[in-house]
């Protein structure tokens, strides 16, 4: 990194650790983040950084460091963090029973506000405006539609993320150009049977048979039905029925996920769930509906020419040995896709692991910590960015 960005970020970053800590000990879920976009409007206020508040539902924060008159380039972190019950035995833990910043949304908080920091001392170079996106609900929320809806793309020429990833050393970045995470949804299937006794069954219709015939079926549709050259995932998550050993029930709950990369195979998933469960629950007498999640998210993919202009940076300021260009994608999911559907951008990895040979806790584990160490990265390749975005235009 230049020594100028680097010099900046040493005399940040305890500050910016500190920040984290505290934010780590206050977990909110989506779009319950009140206490998390107050402190940070307090932080936002304390460095004299113009920002408009209650966004994205009520806790989103969009702010902006405007240089001399330019293009607008947007760096987005995400808040919320999960119901989870923190078992790190930090200093810093959760002090929210039930509560856990689990997916480290709190590093990425503070991994922007470090970047905000070095961004202001640079402002007299910016040849445009640096926007933040402090957006609520990513987990399960889909925040980043009501972001857009508040205007938090209005007037922007490009957006960058990040999300901590434990596959990659720390004072690493990871990043593909084009897709990069899958597209998501849910299915919920509800199975209507007959119940009565279990001593009875001739009388029943019953519907853990069906589900059970079902959750094998479903088996097919990526193995026999998908392209094998298309990645995607039909996995069943969640089965549900009846109360006790002698009772036959009447219904069966059957919830689960499904991914993919392209809107075809994703249209294909949804027809193969709905034909084979509504077949195969008629087989047995029994029906199906099946009902998809609303705000599904779409796949994430990367724009080149956003990702060459990552990659260069990162390179700059973290050495190129340091910058993982991945060759496949993921199949987990991100709303960030959302903005990318807007405005061209890239998203990208950035790595936890302290050393390859010992295993990082996995997101959403009650184990997992942002890693501190990474926010010297971070806090550098983010402000870069943006410094080379608007001094190139
Ligand atoms: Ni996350």
């Amino acid at each position: 990194m230049s020594s100028a960005t680097g010099r900046i970020i040493d005399t940040i970053l305890s500050e910016i650790i500190d920040l984290r800590h505290e934010l780590h000990q206050h977990p909110e879920i989506r779009f319950q983040e009140s206490w998390t976009s107050n402190r940070i409007s307090d932080a936002l206020t304390k460095w004299g950084i113009p920002h408009r508040t209650g966004l994205g539902k009520g806790t989103g924060i969009v702010a902006s460091i405007a240089g001399k008159p330019g293009k607008t380039i947007a760096l987005r972190a995400d808040i919320d963090g999960l119901e989870v019950e923190e078992a790190t035995g930090l200093p810093y833990a959760s002090r929210i029973p039930g509560r856990m910043h689990a997916c480290g949304h709190d590093g990425h908080v503070a991994n922007l506000l470090g970047a905000a920091r070095v961004l202001l001392e640079c402002r007299g170079a910016l040849r445009g405006t640096v926007r933040l996106l402090f957006q609520p609900g990513e987990e399960q929320g889909g925040g980043a539609r009501y972001m857009i809806a508040d205007g938090a793309l209005d007037g922007v020429d490009a957006v960058f993320g990040l999300h901590g990833s434990p596959q990659f050393p720390a004072g690493t970045i990871a990043v593909k150009s084009g897709s990069l995470m899958a597209s998501a949804d849910f299915f919920r299937m509800v199975i209507q049977g007959k119940g009565c006794h279990g001593a009875d069954p001739a009388s029943a219709i019953d519907p853990v048979i069906v589900a059970a015939h079902i959750t094998t079926a479903l088996q097919t549709v990526v193995s026999r039905e998908v392209d094998p050259r298309q990645p995607a995932v039909v996995t069943v998550a969640h089965i549900e029925a009846g109360t006790t050993t002698n009772i036959i029930p009447d219904t069966a709950l059957l919830e689960g996920t499904i991914r993919s990369f392209d809107p075809e195979t994703d249209a294909l998933l949804r027809e193969a769930i709905e034909r084979i469960a509504g077949h195969t629950a008629q087989a047995f007498r029994a029906s199906a509906s099946v009902t998809f999640g609303e705000k599904a998210y779409p796949p994430l993919l990367n724009d080149a020419a956003m990702t060459e202009l990552l990659i260069d940076s990162a390179c700059r300021t973290i050495g190129a040995a340091n910058v993982v260009v991945l060759t496949e994608p993921q199949m987990i999911a991100e709303d960030f896709a959302c903005y990318l559907e807007k405005v061209p951008g890239a998203f990208f990895f950035l790595g936890m692991a302290n050393e390859p040979e010992a295993p990082y806790p996995p997101l959403h584990s009650p184990y997992y910590d942002f890693n501190d160490t990474a926010l010297r990265t971070g806090i550098g390749v983010m402000a870069e960015l943006a410094l080379r975005f608007l001094s190139a235009t």
